[in-house]
């Protein structure tokens, strides 16, 4: 059995998602700096290749560790194929799992019971494998994301969110405009979710950037993202990592700024002026969350 990377997640920039039956891929992934990998058993792997999968995965950690962080997308609660997935993965012992097409929040009580099962049964320590939700591939989902704040889920790490899933769920057409920025709906419930993620104080990561050979495009909107509050995003081919990245850790003019907008808080006062513009407390509180995190 492998052993624990680590007990407890750091903030993720970027999660590679690597299809877990492609061995080109899986050898790839071992000296990527992203922060995390998502080996994926879900979406980017055929239904007759499953079980393969899970082997070839299996197989790869016995013998390798990534430099990141890993993490393992398995199916969902209604494929058929999770408690196979939970059985083969927490061996694996990952830092967590990714569970897509969520619908509320019993199903991550049910999945986080069936964790406690299979970490029990190999004498992982109970508790350990963390979840990163896909809070937003169902329509349930989205307008349940408020019922994930009803009790402590010391297993949830993070949310993410997903466009191509709901837009199927409903019957609807491609989730972005032409431009390739995202229809009012798939907006509105990106908001949610970024909502959803801070109102529960986890990890809010932002979804693909498609365009895999565009890294100009990635980057405005990686940077766009960590604007809104996003504190990651997925990446789904190993040129975008270094982009996302960047993108999510503060510049040196960010943090110089933000040193100074703290300076100008020592006198005590609430309100104070910096370079001719008005601060308060929001943005003390904005300047000592960046600096946390530096
Ligand atoms: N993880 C690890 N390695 C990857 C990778 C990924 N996600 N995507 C590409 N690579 C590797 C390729 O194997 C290739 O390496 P090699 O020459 O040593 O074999 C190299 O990076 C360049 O790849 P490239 O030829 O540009 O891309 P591709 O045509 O092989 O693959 C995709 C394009 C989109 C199919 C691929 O990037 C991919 O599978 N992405 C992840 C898809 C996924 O997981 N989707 C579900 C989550 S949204
Ligand atoms: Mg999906």
């Amino acid at each position: 059995m492998a052993t624990p990377q680590t007990d407890s997640p750091s903030i993720i920039r970027s999660i590679l998602f690597v299809p877990a039956d492609s061995d080109r891929k899986l050898v790839k992934s071992i000296d990527l700096e992203a922060d995390a990998i998502a080996f994926d058993l879900e979406d980017s792997v055929m239904p007759a290749n499953k079980p393969l999968a899970r082997n070839k995965l299996g197989e790869f950690l016995k013998t390798n560790t990534c430099k990141a962080e890993h993490w393992v997308r398995v199916n969902d609660v209604r494929s058929g194929e999770l408690l196979k997935d939970l059985a083969a993965v927490v061996p694996m012992q990952p830092v967590g799992i990714v569970l897509p097409k969520i619908y509320g929040p019993e199903d991550l009580d049910l999945v986080s019971h069936w964790l406690e099962m299979a970490e029990a049964m190999v004498d992982v320590t109970v508790g350990q494998t963390k979840i990163l939700a896909v809070a937003t591939e169902t329509p349930e989902a989205v307008l349940r994301l408020s019922e994930l704040g009803n009790r402590p889920r010391p297993r949830l790490a993070g949310l993410i969110w997903g466009a191509e899933d709901l837009s199927s769920a409903i019957g609807a057409g491609n989730p972005r405009h032409e431009d390739g920025s995202w229809r009012f709906l798939y907006q509105q419930v990106r908001g949610q979710m970024l909502l959803a993620a801070h109102m529960l104080d986890v990890q809010a990561i932002d979804t693909v950037y498609v365009d895999f050979k565009n890294p100009e495009g990635c980057l405005a909107n990686a940077r766009e993202a960590r604007h809104d509050g996003f504190t990651g995003k997925v990446a789904i081919h190993p040129a975008q990592v270094e982009t996302i990245n960047s993108a999510f850790t503060p510049s040196d003019d960010e943090i110089l700024f933000a040193r100074r907008v703290v300076a100008a808080f020592e006198e005590g006062e609430g309100a104070v002026s910096l370079d001719g513009n008005m601060l308060d407390i929001p943005h003390l509180k904005a300047a000592q969350r960046l600096l946390a995190n530096v």
